[in-house]
């Protein structure tokens, strides 16, 4: 069996919990593979809503497997708070979650020099969620950092050292904090975990295909927060692409199946950076409004815009995307006229080439227009209902990209999926 792999295509929040945990009762197995809280995976089924951060979104429908891979960093404390609150809601997870102990723990003091580093950047930040992402996978690559593993063994040291040579850095950047506030929780965070399975995910997942298991993985952020090809460095700190579903869970290129792309109708960003198809007028107060676009992370303002073909595409290619998912549809239902980049303008130049550089230059989106469907789009349960206008837009996608737009979204719950 291979491992059909499911990401977000754009600046993330594209509806990837959404579809994962549609897509689960196919799978025997659901991972995640690079990222951690900073992700907020909101789910919605029977009338409830969950956001899901550091736990894979296969949790909620049948007994399967669910493993946090090698690519992920895992907050202690806030895996405790997210799994405790989930088994007061009767998902007991302990019997069938699994985290690798190769994946690295962010610690208190990694928050703390997010937050300053984003301080000393001043008008430059990136606008991080402030779990300490950035940190933490700045300590793996320079070998400096705690993985789960490491709590198994004469750990106290281990951490005091790393504490160490963060509280330097803080002090060098003049950064005041309070540690010790932080620790308890932290610490009983790394106790809870104690009672999971602690695993070498990357043999359990290949073990597991072997045995002829099929596995979905859940990708998190998205690629143009890819911290090689998106907007580079107003980007997360690891590999949101398809590649690194290879790194994150151990398992080979010659092992992934399907390539699940996707992507809202419209585009949304939140956190700073450049965004060619950013709506400043009352266009994108609608779209932002309608649908909802607020973080699940941090509650900010997402910013809105129409969807990006040239950022699409280049997606896309990097990926190696097979099927397409469009999200949040319904949102669109009452716009007259809806637009689609399909080029960027720069320097009286029309280019569709995603370029290197989309902050320093000016952009000129070049927009091809659509007339808007007007009717509501939630109450649709199949292809054959689809207004024309609506059809056409989708049909566009596909000729564009190549790829088919094989399951379409139009609303939050689970129920509103339409599979082509
Ligand atoms: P993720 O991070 O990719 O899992 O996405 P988020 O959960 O951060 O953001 C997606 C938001 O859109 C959530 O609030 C979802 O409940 C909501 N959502 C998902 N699909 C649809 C849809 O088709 N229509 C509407 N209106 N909302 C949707
Ligand atoms: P999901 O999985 C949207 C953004 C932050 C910031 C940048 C870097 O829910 O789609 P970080 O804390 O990762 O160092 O922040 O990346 N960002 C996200 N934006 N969805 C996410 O996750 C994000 N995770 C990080 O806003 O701009
Ligand atoms: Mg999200």
């Amino acid at each position: 069996m291979k491992v059909d792999v499911l990401l977000g295509l754009q600046w993330g929040d594209e509806g990837k919990g959404k579809v994962v945990d549609v897509l689960t009762p196919r799978y025997d197995v659901v991972t995640r593979f690079q990222g951690g809280p900073n992700a907020g995976h909101t789910l919605e089924f029977n009338g409830e809503k969950y956001v899901l951060r550091s736990i894979p979104s296969g949790i909620f429908q049948g007994n399967k497997v669910n493993i946090i891979g090698n690519g992920v960093v895992l907050d202690p404390a806030l895996f405790k708070a997210e799994s405790e609150s989930l088994a007061k809601s009767g998902h007991d997870l302990t019997k069938r979650l699994f985290i690798s102990k190769k994946a690295h723990l962010i610690m208190p003091t990694h928050r703390l020099l997010d937050a300053a580093y984003e301080a000393a950047k001043g008008k430059d930040k990136v606008g991080t969620t402030g779990k300490g992402i950035g940190p933490t996978y700045t300590d793996k690559i320079s070998r400096n950092g705690l993985r789960v593993g490491d709590i198994l063994n004469n750990f106290e040291a281990k951490y005091k050292k790393a504490v160490a040579r963060h509280e330097q850095i803080l002090k060098s950047l003049n950064f005041e904090y309070d540690l010790a506030s932080l620790e308890p929780e932290w610490f009983a965070g790394i106790e809870y975990l104690k009672q999971f399975q602690l695993i070498d995910a990357e043999h359990v997942v290949n073990k597991l295909m072997n045995e002829g298991k099929s596995v979905l993985a859940e990708g998190a952020q998205g690629t143009m927060l890819d911290i090689d090809f998106g907007s580079y460095p107003f980007v997360t700190s690891s590999n949101t692409i398809c590649a690194g579903a290879c790194t994150g869970l151990g398992v080979s290129p010659n092992k992934i199946g399907e390539v699940y792309g996707i992507f809202k109708a419209y585009c949304t960003r939140v956190g700073a950076g450049p965004f060619p198809t950013e709506l400043f007028d009352e266009v994108g107060e609608k779209i932002g409004a309608i649908g909802h676009e607020f973080g699940a992370v941090t509650g900010r303002k997402r910013r809105c815009g129409w969807l990006d073909l040239v950022a699409l595409k280049y997606s896309i290619m990097i990926n190696g995307v097979t099927k397409l998912i469009m999200m949040k549809s319904d949102v669109l239902d009452d716009f007259d006229v809806i637009k689609v980049c399909v080029g960027y303008k720069i320097n009286g130049e029309v280019v569709t080439d995603f370029p290197y550089d989309i902050d320093e230059v000016e952009i000129e989106p070049v927009y091809k227009e659509f007339k808007g469907w007007k009717s509501d789009l939630t109450k649709i349960t199949s292809e054959s209902q689809f207004p024309t206008e609506f059809a056409d837009y989708i049909k566009f996608i596909e000729t564009e990209t190549g790829v088919p737009v094989k399951i379409v979204s139009v609303g939050p719950d689970r129920e509103a999926t339409i599979e082509r």
